[in-house]
């Protein structure tokens, strides 16, 4: 909350928000009119989209994906919506509703794939098949769905709602470990090939508070809490770590990500290049894959053979926890 009358850097009317890392407070409008800003200027700077794209946004149902899908369409891009049931209790249950429910008031298109009724399996008992933490399954199920959804349904571009906030934090992880491989790919952009659509996250210049007021803002209505597997994984700590270097140095966040990929990424362009001429195609469902079959198709063997799982169980067991 911005101090008590404090004004808009814009039109010196009354402030609804600080934004420490801009040194400066904003009224409603012209705070929505900085996110626009930041949102277009990702859009031009790295060749996100076209109005004559096809667009397919994933949405989770939480503010960032909503606040995605309705910056596009206020931004004059026509946009469909994707959401995956993961079968992650009530709170998949939850957010399937918010995002139907943010379609349904827009007359938009939502496509709904549930794990369970499609593949046999959800995220819980997935986490127990592999014995890994459950963000492993969930975050590689997700990736092949918004893939063949987006060519399935003839999709030029598929959006995800990652914020600065995940960037950065994925960043933190990836540099600490110096894994060349993923840095090379950690891009805002992924270019379409044989296989795979063209991704990209428009959200890359705007942290998970701004995304969160923009939907107040505007009167979406979104799920605010966390995935209940969440807890305790290494994604979250890094973003409190980073919180911490932004509260002592504002702007640090942003400079850290938005410079790795202005100095650091052209550097590793030509790493990313030999990992994609590698791939092969997976003899099951002709997706991208280091092997013959690919990582989801494992996944679907081992998973759909496993009896359900209840998430309560996955929470409570630990052993699924990083
Ligand atoms: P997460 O991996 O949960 O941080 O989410 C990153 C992005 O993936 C979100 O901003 C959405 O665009 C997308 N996403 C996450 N969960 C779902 C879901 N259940 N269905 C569709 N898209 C999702
Ligand atoms: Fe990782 Fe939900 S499974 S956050
Ligand atoms: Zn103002
Ligand atoms: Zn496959």
């Amino acid at each position: 909350m911005p101090d008590v009358g404090s004004k808009c850097r814009v039109c010196k009317q009354p402030a609804i928000i600080d934004l420490p890392r801009h040194n400066a407070n904003f009224c409603a409008e012209h705070f929505l009119e900085l996110c626009r800003r930041q949102v277009v200027k990702a859009i031009d700077q790295f060749d996100m989209l076209t109005k004559d794209d096809r667009i397919l946004v994933a949405v989770s149902g939480g503010k960032d994906s909503l606040a995605v899908w309705d910056m596009l369409l206020e931004l004059g891009y026509h946009a469909d919506g994707l959401y995956i049931g993961l079968g992650i209790g009530d709170y998949s249950d939850i957010s399937g509703d918010y995002a139907r429910a943010f379609a349904a008031a827009r007359g938009l298109k939502l496509i709904e794939i549930k794990l369970r009724d499609e593949y046999g399996y959800d995220i819980p008992t997935a986490a127990r098949a592999t014995r890994r933490v459950p963000c492993s399954a969930c975050g590689l199920s997700k990736r092949h769905l918004f893939d063949k959804a987006a060519l399935d349904g003839g999709y030029t571009v598929l959006v995800t709602g990652h914020n600065l906030d995940d960037e950065a934090a994925v960043l933190l992880g990836n540099t600490l470990r110096w894994e060349i491989g993923y840095l090379a790919r950690q891009l805002p952009v992924l270019p379409a090939r044989d296989g795979l659509p063209k991704k990209v996250k428009p959200l890359v210049r705007l942290t998970e508070r701004e995304t969160a007021a923009w939907c107040v803002v505007r009167g979406i209505d979104y799920l605010v809490d966390e995935c209940p597997m969440a807890a305790g994984n290494r994604h979250l700590g890094h973003k409190e770590t980073l919180n911490a270097i932004e509260a002592q140095s504002p702007g640090s966040k942003a400079a850290f990500y938005l410079n790795f990929l202005e100095r650091m990424a052209p550097l590793l362009a030509a790493h990313a290049e030999q990992e994609r001429d590698a791939l092969q195609t997976c003899n099951q469902c002709g997706a991208p894959s280091g092997g013959e079959l690919c990582a989801f198709c494992r996944l679907v063997v081992t998973s759909s053979q496993h009896e359900p799982v209840p998430v309560e169980l996955i929470m409570r067991g630990g052993r699924n926890r990083r």
